[in-house]
């Protein structure tokens, strides 16, 4: 496995075609593209690394994972009153199927779905308490204490972040926001501002993965219906392609990580911030690819 890995890292640090970095967001902009990380946790314990994988990225949409449970965690099935569990076919940030669809998102992990769950898991709560939660859920499912939110991340996108205000001021035009619009977005900018490196992002899936010493967070029946979502949904109108490649349950974020569980064997992170023309890491999608061919983990 070590060396599966060592020559995947290499092999990506070579690569001509890297992809593009993400620039809507001006922190994100700044990223060095010539970097890469990869982390297996696998289901026995052992831990795997190659690359910069102990070098801190920007999770962003790998964040609505976490926001799900949560969600899922405040209300249970009742979430799927106000957002439903079909692939899009669009792009993460698009508006198009909210006015035909009055107000209920296609999934959660498209933005205007994953308002929702942060809406959701925000109810009742600050959005300091409930960020709190939020890190205290993925602290907990990696077992270090560290992880942490950026502040200029956060900032950045938040001053930029026009698309995700008007898709939640759109919700609400639908009554289907509880909060404010600018506590959903200011909740929203900062989960998507949480900082970690493939090694805790590994660690962190290990709650999407069943065996005896993985933490136990969510139950096996919500464990099958996330890991469903994020092979259906995960990497949004790439989704068809990554299942195709990987055959595995995925989720990525605009800051080039995903997160990859191969049921019963391993949660397996990948970080490389240049996308591929659905937003989703190109290098990553490589790596996973790869993982998958050698491995034989595709649950096809
Ligand atoms: O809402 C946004 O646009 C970002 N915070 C997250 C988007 C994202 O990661 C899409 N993933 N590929």
């Amino acid at each position: 496995m070590q060396e599966l890995l060592n020559n995947i890292a290499n092999a990506a640090l070579k690569s001509e075609d890297k992809g593009q970095v993400a620039t809507y967001i001006p922190e994100l902009a700044k990223i060095d593209p010539n970097q890469f990380g990869i982390s297996i946790a696998l289901a026995n314990g052992d831990v795997f690394s190659a690359g910069d994988a102990h070098v801190p990225f920007s999770i962003q949409s790998v964040s609505k994972v976490f926001a799900l449970a949560l969600a899922l965690g405040r209300v249970g099935d009742q979430l799927w009153q106000r957002v439903g569990r079909e692939p899009s076919g669009l792009s993460f940030n698009s508006i198009l199927l909210l006015e035909k669809e009055e107000g209920i998102p296609r999934n959660p992990f498209i933005n205007a779905g994953a308002l929702v769950a942060t809406d959701t898991y925000l109810a009742g709560s600050s959005p300091r308490e409930a960020l709190g939660e939020l890190v205290r859920f993925i602290r907990a499912a990696t077992d270090d204490e560290s992880i942490h939110i950026n502040e200029s991340v956060a900032s950045s996108e938040l001053a930029t972040g026009h698309r995700n205000f008007s898709l939640a001021h759109y919700l609400a035009s639908f009554g289907n926001l509880r909060a404010s619009v600018d506590k959903v977005l200011g909740t929203y900018c900062h989960q998507c501002a949480v900082e970690m490196t493939c090694t805790q992002l590994a660690l962190a899936g290990r709650f999407l993965l069943e065996g005896t010493d993985m933490p136990k967070l969510v139950s096996s029946e919500r464990r099958r219906r996330i890991n469903a979502l994020m092979m259906t949904c995960g990497h949004y109108d790439g989704s068809g392609d990554f299942a195709f490649r990987v055959g595995l349950p995925g989720k990525s974020g605009v800051g080039g990580g995903i997160l990859v569980i191969a049921p019963g064997r391993a949660s397996i992170a990948v970080w490389s911030p240049g996308l591929n023309k659905y937003g989703n890491s190109k290098l990553g999608t490589e790596a996973m690819e790869r993982i998958a061919h050698e491995t034989g983990w595709s649950v096809f």
